[in-house]
């Protein structure tokens, strides 16, 4: 049974996806990303990103010295492969929303690699929510509220962990501080891999 909490507002369901779940959906992921290989995002800064990143759905997040944004195409030219049906489901059955996502952001966090603190503010529709699934090695997630100042709390997400950012929270800051390397035997060679779905337009 999945146990449901809230923290600060976001609705954190522990274990939402069990082992068979998680490991279907790392074998859709693998297809994925021989079509969309993961790239390294730099910053508009000249900073490249620690994670790595690819999509699926109609449209991918990316960052170049352009900034940041919303794109059609993979950055080596090709349309992001079509999302999971796996996913879709997942989105029907939690997002609360009758619209579909149309990003599905795949971040892969290496042993070193982490998140600094942000809003999720580049979609249209704001009222829509954000839902983030976990997959293999813990991730120490961190969220505040909506100023970046403001006090933060901390939770360890774990494979199978599903969050959804919805109401209040979907503006709040949020990141992840470090990854916990072989804390997960979902992934052969470790690191830690997050979905986020949105509503784009
Ligand atoms: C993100 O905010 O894009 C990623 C969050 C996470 O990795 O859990
Ligand atoms: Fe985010």
């Amino acid at each position: 049974m999945t146990d449901i909490l809230a923290l600060r507002g976001c609705r954190v369901l522990r274990g939402y996806l069990d082992r068979s779940a998680q490991e279907t959906l790392v074998d859709r992921l693998r297809l994925l990303l021989t079509k969309a290989p993961l790239f390294q995002p730099v910053t508009p800064r000249g900073q490249p990103m620690s994670v790595r990143m690819s999509a699926a759905g109609q449209f991918g997040w990316i960052s170049d010295a352009k900034g940041y944004r919303y794109s059609a195409t993979h950055p080596q030219g090709m349309p992001w492969p079509a999302i999971p049906q796996q996913i879709l489901t997942l989105w029907d059955a939690l997002s609360g929303v009758a619209r579909q996502p149309e990003c599905c952001l795949i971040n892969w966090y290496a042993a070193s690699a982490r998140m600094s603190l942000h809003q999720d503010r580049d979609e249209s529709d704001l009222t829509m929510p954000v839902v983030s699934i976990s997959l293999g090695d813990e991730g120490l997630f961190r969220i505040g509220g909506t100023e970046r100042k403001g006090s933060t709390e901390s939770l360890w997400l774990q494979s199978g962990d599903v969050l959804v950012l919805e109401g209040a929270s979907r503006l709040a800051y949020h990141g992840v501080d470090r990854i916990r390397p072989g804390s997960s035997t979902l992934l052969p060679n470790g690191g830690r891999i997050n979905l986020t779905l949105r509503v784009v337009t």
